[in-house]
């Protein structure tokens, strides 16, 4: 499929050119070389290509120049710089603007012909992807099982489209329970190697010689007990998905072996001496600030900025709370059909509930309280009593800030009035409703009727504004305080 596709060469050095037109034209791709970067875009402004080669050091228009030309004249074009080891840094930033991918020199013809390849597919892929995407955000909130309707949710789901085709390494962050292995298995999807393996490996506790073994096999008698030869995770992932969850916990003596294989593609066994080649797709996740490990030298800088070439962060739930309703609705459904409980429905208090709770476990902890409401749900609908009182309680209430005169202050007036407020503004958050509002007092409906009782209640009802936003809130607290101190 790629055989035909056409690349475009820039490069002022004579035998890169001609190295890489050697290279690229046996392998079947129709090539056209050009010695600088003004010759280069006025040839791609007459001709499509489907991936340009450029070199980011020229004299006269730069290679980061180039590249924005080429971008100006096809968004799409997947465009690889070629720069010398030394100076990364310049491709990092090429990637930032645009460049899909860089090669370092002096560099391997494979190297070459694994990243044109990709950049190829990727151009045939994005041409297909654009149809697709517009056919998704029509659709449901659910992409590729990741639920999610807000703004930053989008704009995963659009990275992760982009992204996903190129062979790029992705660097996923987020929060436990935000969903990055979700992700992670969202790009190996959409990737051009879906029907290929994904394979996890969970950098977890292991000791360091253990998690090589597991990573990269060894040969026989490399420790005491390898007795057999085994190959590792490495040789599973062969032209599919290796997935580095948690690739904070990696120890810094396996983390040079990794870049090995990120760079080179390359590993060799415990024990053993033979360099074995693998092509894989490499994602990792943290929740860790790697920078932060970087700085305090726990963490290698140059897998660093490898990693995090391609960055998918994913914002904490309490970040995108509009994502909070059609996630419920979602695993109410799940867990719905698991437990043959079907057509169950989230009463609007429930779901008032799950709204302001700040979720510090995220979509894992919302899909466990989903989870646990269905399994005890009796009836229908799932009423505030089946979420757990850890989550109830957790609305943002505060308690106002006293100040106590100088002169001094009565108690036993302040608990009164406090009381006296708080039964106001409980009755107004239930609408009135005393049954409920004993429920989120936590209290026996009989007892709160009698306080309405003898503090005469019911006659102020129907006072203004009765959401009980965060406003409301702390202009009643300081309406208290007034009062309280008035009231000595
Ligand atoms: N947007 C989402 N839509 C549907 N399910 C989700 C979403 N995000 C997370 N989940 C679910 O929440 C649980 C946790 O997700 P996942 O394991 O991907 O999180 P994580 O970020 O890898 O967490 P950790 O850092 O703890 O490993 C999984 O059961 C996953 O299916
Ligand atoms: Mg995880």
């Amino acid at each position: 499929m790629a055989r035909n596709a056409s690349i475009l060469i820039i490069d002022d050095e004579e035998i890169m050119r001609e190295i890489l037109e050697t290279l690229l034209s046996r392998e079947g791709y129709s090539v056209r070389v050009v010695s600088s970067g003004a010759e280069g875009v006025e040839l791609a402004r007459s001709i499509p290509f489907d991936a340009a080669i450029v070199d980011v050091m020229m004299p006269g228009m730069d290679g980061m120049a180039v590249l924005e030309q080429l971008k100006k004249l096809d968004d799409e074009l997947p465009v690889i710089m070629i720069t010398a080891f030394a100076s990364v840094e310049n491709a990092i930033a090429a990637m930032k603007r645009g460049a899909l991918d860089y090669i370092t020199k002096p560099f391997k013809n494979d190297e070459v012909l694994v990243v044109i390849r990709n950049a190829v597919e990727r151009r045939q892929l994005i041409e297909e992807n654009i149809s697709l995407k517009q056919n998704l955000q029509a659709q449901t909130h659910n992409f590729a099982g990741i639920i999610g309707r807000s703004p930053k949710m989008k704009q995963v789901f659009d990275l992760i489209i982009q992204a996903a085709p190129a062979r790029s390494t992705i660097l996923i962050t987020g929060e436990s329970g935000t969903g990055k292995e979700l992700v992670a298995r969202a790009i190996h999807t959409h990737s051009s190697r879906p029907d290929k393996a994904f394979v996890t490996v969970n950098s977890g506790n292991l000791p360091p010689e253990l998690l090589e073994s597991t990573l990269f096999g060894h040969v026989k008698g490399a420790f005491t007990g390898a007795v057999y030869p085994k190959k590792g995770l490495c040789d599973m992932a062969d032209k599919g998905t290796i997935f580095f969850d948690e690739i904070g916990n990696i120890p810094l003596e396996t983390q040079a072996k990794l870049l090995r294989v990120i760079q080179e593609r390359e590993f060799m066994r415990l024990g053993g001496m033979e360099t074995i080649k693998v092509d894989v797709r490499i994602i990792a996740a943290t929740n860790c600030d790697l920078k932060q490990m970087m700085e305090a030298g726990r963490f290698r800088e140059d897998l660093y900025y490898r990693l995090h070439v391609i960055n998918i962060y994913l914002p904490p739930l309490r970040q995108r709370k509009e994502d909070i309703p059609v996630l419920a609705l979602h695993f109410l459904v799940k867990y719905g059909e698991e437990n043959n409980k079907r057509a169950l429905e989230l009463a609007p208090e429930a779901l008032d509930l799950l709204m302001d709770y700040h979720w510090p476990g995220n979509v894992r902890e919302l899909e466990n309280v989903m989870e646990r409401a269905v399994v005890l749900a009796t009836g229908p609908r799932i009423g505030t009593d089946l979420i757990p009182d850890h989550v109830r309680t957790a609305p943002a209430f505060q308690i106002p800030k006293f100040v106590v005169p100088p002169e001094g202050i009565s108690f036993k007036d302040v608990i009164t009035n406090v009381e006296k407020r708080l039964i106001e503004s409980t009755l107004e958050a239930a609408g009135g409703v005393q049954k409920r509002a004993a429920e989120l007092l936590g209290i026996k409906p009989t007892t709160l009727n009698e306080m309405i009782k003898r503090y005469d209640i019911g006659v102020r009802r129907g006072r203004k504004g009765s959401v009980a936003g965060d406003d409301e809130e702390s202009a009643s607290a300081a309406d208290m305080r007034d009062e309280t101190l008035k009231s000595t």
